[in-house]
């Protein structure tokens, strides 16, 4: 592979139809020769223009600059629905240019004001059977000549609810349940298709049924209709002619609204499809005003049918029911294959677990634990001769098992498939090790994270809840950047969060936020997923505009916790009062017996003011915010110093002391460098007199591990990581689980299930632990001074219990790695910095054992030594060390 410019990407993404970026910034790869040394970049040459290969709208001209990725579009302001082809030409460090341009990239933008939806209408049906029902669900149609060749077509579409778009009988795209959910009082996200094969001279029919998604159904544990009492759809297509002409067809009332099949179809509920009533037309569809949002281009991934999973074993008879395995705890829905009299009605419920508990492989279903989420999809058969397929549309259930009642017959292995559904991020990440049960832990992450994704970061995707937790998303940021490129999918949900920011700058507990359920204020270590969650994205991928879009609401929200701390204490006694005090250490198996765990939760809020300031003077720092990075760098100090004098002894003894009081306090560095070994030693102590196990909640836990690597207590942390007895990572895990549990203990064998008020199979809080994983572990890291993996830090732990550790991940340069592995007589660790990279190495040398790269010794050809860390700096390549 010679130098050059490939993987070109429009704020991350690969030829992005239809943004409404004000100016997008461009990123490239560079190729290398398989294990090729310091391939760097010392110039590029961005050419944009209206056709491939042209350059009549932007010549950056030659940049010195070894920037490749988030480079902003320098070119004209981009127009409405403008399509730029750009290519890239790369120089390497000895100024030679690649040899030709890269290959064209795209982007299009979307509809940029509101005059461009060419008044196209809200519209939809009547009520049928009452308010706040849409029962059942509508479909509205249009057809339409077109008496003219066509040259290209764009559909502008979304609706309140959610909408399947067809034309000519295909569905338009890939994506399922748009437009999404975000918090429809405010934005609508609408999606741009290139419809231009499915169109053809003549007569077309425009399509799109309707479901009540997260804005007419039931969302959390609220009743219907949260932001609208019935859907509405919105629709623009453009076709243009050749000779330059354009035909438009826009949402109206010249559409036709039909009822039929789809009785029913809800997130949470289920839905009902009778196969045998047809399509009924009740006239023209009404038009209504619109409602007061604004509408924003999809700008990032959707949610879509990403993989097909098959029954593991043959279904089993339960009383008149037959039960499917399909092996993993996955989130989506399911396809049904049948055959059977017209009338017959099948019911399908779902479920995580067997009531016999997770280890059982026979009696029923277990559901309690998705409260009033009724989970029940029904088909009546239409009694096609030849059989029938029943999809449901509009709902997601998270379930492993299936169980089918009023099956005609006897049901096979291929009578059910698992469409899985969640955000359509890149895979980025892979961790492996010798130890299966750690590599199933790390499988039961990704599962976690991928039920969790779809659209918004979810708690848990079954029960009726399934909301955007602030907390929930923060401890696991991190870990999601690891295995996905899941930048654009947290871009937007930054969006969500500004959307329900409160007027004094408090953030919520959940975003999409509503109000009446829960309070404004999310309270500590929810509320500051606002500053955690930019910064940890801007760590992962080098993203500023993640910082600039979000500082206004950072600095908002940072100010309201000033403002409501009394002498610097967060939640200072008495505040309870006054405000909501926060969800503490959740479910935290300390022996309090509280669901929110036994550490104050003013201590909690003190820590976590102290530690948002510090990322936020950090952040006003990154965005040359001198006098913002000072100031709130002192209100760290100040908070420090209160939390030092309230919570903290002389001796270094945290009272009253937890797990999570002392791993917070030494991870958001509160306590003075000559006590930290103190209050390490303690947490070690604890952790040791409880058998080697943990007693942290969401909050504790996701730094525990970290923590007691970073304070030279890896034997404590590697002791967590084996441990098989709950409270534990491991004790899902041989417990057959495929996700990771909300509860440490959801099932244990004395017990059976935890109370079933909160009990989900499938929620990623406790998964943050693959961060460490990859991180301390692998020893994959990004530098802060360079984030994005400009610079990686590569600094594996070897594990006493592990005779390897491999990890990889696709940063925004290219694929890194990191595998060590121990031999009969020497450590081999096998690196890879990616092109246009450097990396700061800490070669695992104990005592005076002998270091040889690639059978040499370590000299000035393996990068810059410096001896008193054992590290070394190096240049992009492959390298192989051998420790002796
Ligand atoms: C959710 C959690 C959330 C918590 C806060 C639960 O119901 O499932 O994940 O963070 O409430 O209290």
């Amino acid at each position: 592979m010679s130098f050059s410019a490939f993987d070109l990407r429009c704020e991350s993404q690969v030829d992005p139809l239809g943004c409404d970026f004000a100016l997008p910034r461009l990123s490239w790869k560079l190729s290398a020769e398989k294990g090729e040394r310091g391939t760097c970049q010392s110039a590029y040459r961005i050419q944009a223009g209206s056709l491939p290969g042209l350059a009549d709208l932007w010549d950056s001209e030659k940049v010195q600059s070894d920037q490749s990725v988030f480079i902003p579009w320098g070119g004209p302001k981009l127009l409405s629905r403008q399509r730029v082809y750009w290519r890239v030409k790369v120089w390497d460090s000895g100024d030679k240019p690649s040899k030709k341009w890269s290959d064209d990239a795209f982007f299009e933008l979307g509809l940029l004001k509101p005059a461009d939806w060419r008044s196209a209408k809200w519209i939809g049906g009547p009520l049928v059977g009452g308010p706040h029902t849409s029962i059942p669900l509508p479909r509205l149609s249009r057809t339409f000549t077109l008496s003219k060749p066509i040259a290209s077509a764009r559909l502008y579409v979304t609706a309140l609810g959610v909408y399947e778009a067809s034309l000519n009988g295909q569905k338009v795209g890939e994506a399922e349940l748009s437009p999404g959910w975000t918090s429809y009082f405010s934005r609508v996200r609408y999606q741009t298709r290139d419809v231009t094969k499915l169109l053809h001279e003549g007569e077309n029919a425009l399509v799109a049924e309707l479901g009540d998604g997260w804005a007419v159904g039931h969302i959390g544990w609220r009743e219907r209709g949260t932001y609208a009492e019935r859907p509405k759809l919105l629709a623009l297509l453009i076709v243009a002619h050749p000779d330059g002409s354009e035909t438009l067809v826009r949402s109206d009332n010249k559409w036709q609204v039909s009822y039929g099949p789809r009785l029913a179809a809800d997130l949470l509920m289920g839905e009902h499809y009778d196969a045998r009533l047809p399509w009924t037309s009740l006239g023209a569809a009404s038009v209504f005003p619109a409602p007061e949002l604004k509408l924003d281009a999809q700008n990032g991934p959707e949610v879509k049918v990403t993989e097909i999973l098959k029954p593991v074993r043959k279904p089993y008879r339960h009383g008149g029911s037959w039960i499917f395995d399909l092996g993993i705890n996955l989130v989506g829905r399911i396809k049904l294959t049948v055959k059977g009299e017209a009338g017959t009605t099948i019911k399908l419920r779902y479920a995580e677990v067997l009531e016999k508990g997770p280890l059982a492989t026979d009696g029923p279903i277990y559901t309690t634990n998705l409260r009033a989420a009724v989970n029940t999809d029904y088909y009546t058969l239409s009694g096609e001769s030849s059989g029938e397929v029943f999809e449901s549309k509009f709902t997601f259930h998270g379930f492993r098992y299936v169980e089918l009642s009023g099956f005609p017959g006897e049901p096979t292995e291929k009578t059910i498939e698992g469409l899985v559904l969640h955000s359509e991020c890149d895979k980025t990440g892979d961790f492996e090790c010798s130890d299966p049960l750690i590599n199933q832990l790390q499988k039961n992450i990704d599962w976690g994270w991928r039920g969790n994704s779809l659209d918004v970061p979810t708690d848990c995707p079954q029960r009726d809840e399934r909301l955007g937790w602030t907390g929930d998303a923060q401890v696991f940021c991190r870990t999601s950047c690891f295995l996905r490129e899941t930048g654009p999918f947290w871009h937007k949900w930054m969006g969500d969060l500004r959307d329900s920011q409160g007027p004094n700058g408090e953030l919520p507990p959940v975003a999409p936020f509503f109000s009446g359920a829960l309070p404004q204020d999310g309270g500590a270590a929810w509320a500051d997923a606002g500053v955690i969650v930019p910064w940890t994205i801007y760590l992962a991928y080098g993203d500023q505009k993640i910082l600039t879009d979000n500082y206004d609401l950072m600095k908002r929200f940072v100010n309201f916790w000033i403002s409501t701390a009394k002498e610097n204490l967060r939640c200072y006694p008495g505040y309870e009062k006054q405000g909501w005090m926060g969800f503490g250490d959740w479910l935290a198996l300390d022996g309090s017996g509280k669901t929110d765990g036994g550490t104050p939760k003013e201590l909690i809020a003190t820590a976590y003011l102290a530690y948002s300031a510090k990322l936020f003077s950090k952040i006003a720092d990154v965005l040359g915010k001198n006098s913002d990075a000072r100031k709130y760098q002192s209100v760290f100090e100040k908070t420090k110093a209160a939390f030092l004098k309230r919570y903290v002894s002389p001796e270094g003894f945290i009272a009253p002391m937890t797990q999570t009081a002392g791993v917070i306090a030494l991870h958001f560095e509160l306590i003075p460098e000559s006590l930290r070994p103190k209050v390490a030693e303690w947490v070690v102590r604890d952790i040791e007199s409880r058998g080697g196990k943990t007693t942290c909640g969401f909050v504790g836990s996701s730094y525990q591990p970290h923590v007691l690597t970073e304070v030279g207590a890896l034997g404590a942390a590697e002791t967590l990581l084996f441990q098989k007895g709950w409270p534990s990572y491991l004790y899902a895990v041989t417990m057959g689980a495929t996700t990771i549990w909300e509860r440490w203990d959801g099932w244990t064998p004395e017990k059976g299930f935890q109370d079933a008020g909160m009990n989900s199979f499938n929620h990623y809080a406790y998964g943050a632990v693959g961060s460490w994983l990859y991180e301390k572990i692998a020893g994959l890291d990004t530098d802060e001074a360079a984030p994005g993996y400009k610079k990686l830090i590569l600094r594996p732990r070897i594990l006493d219990g592990l005779t390897h550790a491999r990890a990889t991940l696709q940063t925004p340069y290219g694929a890194a790695e990191s595998h060590w592995e121990k031999k009969k007589k020497a450590l081999v660790w096998k690196i890879t910095v990616p092109p246009n990279t450097t990396a700061r190495v800490y070669l695992p040398v104990q005592g005076d054992q002998k270091v040889t790269e690639s059978g040499k010794s370590l000299d000035k050809s393996v990068g810059v030594h410096s001896l008193s860390e054992n590290s070394l700096e190096l240049i992009s390549g492959t390298y192989e060390f051998e420790i002796k």
